[in-house]
């Protein structure tokens, strides 16, 4: 849609059709001005002409014997006068003629036929205009016929007709003198014309050159730019109708802007919620999306728009609870499982609104409940663990001294292999306790109370003293890249002691014989990273997320077999937590791992 301004005004056409209209009226005007005066003028002449007819009867009615006195009476008559006087007798033979010598009067024709002629000699006034060839000019004729009464008192008596007086007056007159009128006429009007067209244009410019200032403003506004207002100068209903926009131009920007912020307060809100959102149409078509909704589904929201829900989220279970919960006519949620890794379990809640608003129809919901599911499962396992972790133990011991109480431990040495296994259990009993009451210390946050600094690398060196005989029993090379400088941590000293004793028993536990075990710290201004590498067993990838859980154990037996309880890690995981920091893993099935604790500064 253009926008351009017309090449001609709606003022210059205004004024076009004043002037067409101006010129209309003026010749309609001229037309019937000279009609009326021709009218006025004519039956003015003819008028006179009547009673002159009249009255040259009664001088002719004596004469009419005596044609050379009667032509000498007519010439006197209209001498010095436009007027023509004609007499004829009752035969049309002119017998005298104002206009004629008498010399010439015998070769006239005979007027009898001539209208006004016959009229007369009918015993009425004939009239009649005509050219006349002999004057050269348009002439009226009345014609009145002389009457003769042979008795003057005989009422009703027929009158004879002796003869015809015809008068005769040119036309042209009424003609010169219109023209005479009409110049000075046009001459005003050509300059009243002139004049309205010079106002009008100025005036018609002003009018243009308000409203196409009106119109670029407007158009801005149209574009939503506030930035300026319509000025027009006046006092005018232009000038009324560019307050009115201006006010209207106004209430449109404030209510814009309202709008705008609630809206933008709703898409901050559901921008920054956890839950996924999903607005549907009663047709299960999407109406909109928050990024929740598109980060659990992974579809890309500016694509959403009128697709079905089915499309998008491709679960069918999620379309069977959104097509029940509109069939119901009510609210209804579901736990719905999205494959991919990892695995979630979600909740979803379908919202139905009882009026279709806007083309939604339903609101759809998804809370994320993996985390909620797995602590829950962690919990659940937790207990289960513990209990079998410490019935394991205790069924050792029990086992061997009731066998040692029937009698059955008879030799020293059968004794003391008994004693040594109850001893073994009931300190791995004892370590199993420990290690759970220290994880629960250390979740409730009462043990870290101690905080102070201390040199790392210095003190590594006796950490690593107790695991000497295992290590050269399996030939493990370690490798520690610590000691060259000092490394400065600051926090629990027994407690950050656990988490290296913990991670390099791991280390020497799971390597195989002949394998190595490098120590390394990468120091940042945001932290130090400290790493235990070993040419271990590995982790295997499903087994990853998982070890630093409570009691998990990735290869069970093994572990097992190595007196583990698989609390290690779940315990270096909380020590580094409570101390800000954090620990993770990179592990290959077979080649190894690499275990890194992190240290915020
Ligand atoms: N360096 C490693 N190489 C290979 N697997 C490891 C390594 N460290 C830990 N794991 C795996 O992670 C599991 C959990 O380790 P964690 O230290 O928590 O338990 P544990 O060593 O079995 O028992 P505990 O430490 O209580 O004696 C182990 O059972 C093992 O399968
Ligand atoms: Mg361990």
């Amino acid at each position: 849609m253009s926008m351009m301004f017309p090449r001609v005004g709606f003022a210059k056409r205004l004024l076009a059709l004043y002037g067409v209209v101006f010129i209309l009226v003026l010749f309609v005007t001229d037309w019937t001005l000279s009609h009326v005066l021709q009218k006025l003028d004519l039956q003015h002449l003819q008028d006179s002409l009547s009673r002159q007819s009249a009255l040259i009867c009664e001088i002719a009615a004596p004469l009419l014997k005596d044609t050379l006195r009667l032509q000498a009476a007519v010439k006197k008559l209209t001498q010095g006068t436009d007027l023509r006087v004609t007499i004829i007798d009752t035969d049309g033979v002119v017998l005298a003629d104002s206009s004629e010598v008498a010399a010439k009067l015998t070769t006239m024709d005979n007027h009898a036929t001539r209208p006004e002629m016959a009229a007369a000699l009918d015993k009425k006034t004939g009239v009649a205009i005509r050219y006349s060839m002999t004057l050269n000019t348009r002439m009226l004729y009345v014609a009145v016929p002389i009457l003769f009464n042979r008795s003057e008192a005989a009422i009703g008596a027929q009158p004879t007709i002796l003869g015809v007086t015809r008068t005769a007056m040119p036309v042209a007159r009424v003609d010169e003198m219109l023209a005479s009128v009409r110049q000075p006429v046009m001459f005003a009007a050509t300059l009243g014309i002139l004049i309205v067209f010079v106002a009008g244009i100025l005036f018609s410019d002003r009018l243009t050159r308000r409203i196409r200032r009106m119109t670029t403003v407007a158009k801005r506004f149209a574009r939503e730019d506030w930035s300026e207002k319509i000025l027009i100068d006046g006092r005018d209903e232009l000038k009324m109708l560019a307050n009115t926009m201006n006010q209207m131009a106004e209430t449109l920007r404030s209510r814009i802007e309202d709008l705008e912020s609630e809206k933008g307060k709703i898409s901050v809100i559901l921008s920054n919620m956890d839950e996924g959102v999903i607005a549907i149409s009663r047709r299960k078509q999407c109406v909109l999306a928050n990024p929740a909704a598109e980060r659990i589904f992974s579809f890309a929201t500016a694509k959403i728009l009128g697709k079905s829900l089915l499309e998008i989220t491709r679960h069918p279970q999620l379309e069977r609870i959104v097509d029940q919960a509109f069939q119901e006519q009510k609210s209804i949620s579901g736990e719905i499982q999205i494959s991919g890794k990892p695995k979630k379990t979600l909740r979803a809640t379908v919202i139905v609104l009882e009026s279709q608003v806007r083309d939604i129809g339903g609101i759809l919901v998804l809370h994320d409940m993996t985390d909620l599911r797995r602590l829950e499962n962690v919990r659940k396992d937790f207990v289960a663990n513990v209990s079998h972790e410490l019935r394991t133990p205790l069924t050792s011991i029990k086992g061997f001294v009731e066998t040692l109480l029937g009698g059955a431990g008879k030799t020293p040495e059968t004794r003391e292999r008994f004693l040594k296994i109850i001893s073994e259990e009931t300190d791995r009993l004892g370590r199993l306790v420990e290690d759970i009451l220290t994880l629960g210390e250390i979740e409730q946050g009462v043990a870290l109370v101690k905080k102070e600094k201390f040199d790392l690398s210095s003190e590594l060196p006796s950490l690593l003293d107790p695991f000497k005989p295992r290590i050269q029993q399996n030939k493990i090379e370690v490798e520690n890249r610590l000691s060259e400088k000092s490394l400065f941590l600051s926090g629990d000293r027994d407690k950050i002691h656990q988490v290296f004793v913990n991670l390099i028993d791991n280390a020497i536990k799971f390597n195989k014989p002949g394998g190595k075990i490098v120590l390394s710290a990468d120091q940042k201004p945001e932290g130090v990273t400290i790493a235990i590498e070993d040419t271990g067993a590995g982790i295997s990838e499903e087994a990853l997320p998982r070890i630093f859980e409570r009691f998990f154990r990735a290869d069970k037996a093994r572990s097992k077999e190595l007196g583990g309880t698989g609390l290690g890690l779940a315990i270096v995981k909380h020590i580094m937590e409570a101390h800000g920091g954090h620990a993770t893993c990179h592990s290959t099935l077979g080649k190894g791992s690499r275990f890194e604790v992190f240290f915020p500064a």
